[in-house]
């Protein structure tokens, strides 16, 4: 059985994935949150991303990694530096230097954010963060490449659309980046077990109807999602975005902070 440390593992994505895994994988937990153990076999040890030498002692062993850990919102550069930016550098240079070959990185659609609604973004879409917590993604995806390149890593870079609990899309913009608890696992999966495929970036998203993201490059690794948001379209209408926001792929973020001038963005 290989054995899989999973960052971030006392929250939404981190729980759904030891929930689905225990039994399937070797489960090696870590947050800086306490947590439950979901079976006898998995080790669950608190401890801050920002630490190296507490990273450092997590990799012994591992065969890949879900790295889940983290600001998972926007937030202030002093939120966002210590756990998103030291804490990734952290686990991939510890990671590398115990030889570990293989790691999934939570990116985020808000790493290309700031790309206009009408344009379909692809795996090859340059980064276009709108807001720090999409420049931390950025860094991921950069980090990532480079890891794959520089030292032969295979990495995938997940820009995850909307993971929510409960398991269903909440307004309309969710009905196209929605991603369902069990797709999700299952791309996870795919990241796993795949033969390598050096460095690839793919969108963490259903097969929704309306998507605007083409996901050739997860369903190149088997990817086959099963949800499609579509079915939930009742529930969520009428729940609209703002003027902005629906400019953007990013939505509500945008406006989040605005000074700029929207004309100007092409
Ligand atoms: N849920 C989504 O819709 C979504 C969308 C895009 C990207 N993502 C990314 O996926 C990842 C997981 O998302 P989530 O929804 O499970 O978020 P979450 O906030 O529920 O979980 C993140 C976990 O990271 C832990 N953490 C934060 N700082 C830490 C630190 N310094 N050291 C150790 N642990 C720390 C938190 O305690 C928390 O349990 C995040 O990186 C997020 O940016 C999520």
């Amino acid at each position: 059985m290989k054995r899989v440390l999973i960052t971030g593992a006392a929250g939404q994505i981190g729980r759904a994935l030891r929930k689905a895994w225990h039994g399937k994988y070797l489960l090696r937990s870590t947050d800086l949150a306490p947590m439950t153990p979901v079976s006898a076999s998995e080790e669950c040890i608190q401890a801050d991303l920002s630490d190296y030498a507490a990273m450092a002692k997590l990799m012994p062993g591992v065969d890949a990694i879900a790295h889940f850990g983290g600001r998972s919102i926007e937030g202030t550069w002093e939120q966002i530096l210590p756990s998103s930016i030291v804490g990734l550098y952290n686990v991939m240079e510890s990671a590398r230097l115990a030889g570990v070959k293989r790691i999934i990185l939570a990116s985020s659609n808000h790493a290309v954010g700031f790309y206009r609604r009408q344009s379909t973004l692809t795996s090859e879409h340059a980064p276009r963060p709108d807001g720090l917590y999409g420049v931390s993604k950025a860094f991921f995806e950069a980090m990532g490449s480079m890891y794959a390149d520089k030292h032969g890593m295979t990495v995938a870079s997940l820009r995850i659309g909307t993971f929510r609990e409960p398991d269903q899309p909440d307004n309309e913009r969710h009905l196209m980046t929605w991603i369902s608890h069990r797709d999700l696992v299952h791309l996870c999966e795919c990241c796993i077990e795949a033969p390598d495929y050096h460095y690839a970036v793919m969108f963490g998203i259903s097969n929704n109807t309306r998507a605007r993201w083409d996901n050739t490059r997860a369903y190149a690794i088997g990817y086959r999602p099963q949800d499609n948001a579509e079915d939930y379209a009742a529930r969520v209408a009428g729940k609209a975005e703002d003027d902005l926001s629906r400019q953007f792929h990013g939505g509500f973020y945008i406006p989040d902070g605005f000074t700029g001038d929207a004309s100007m963005i092409p």
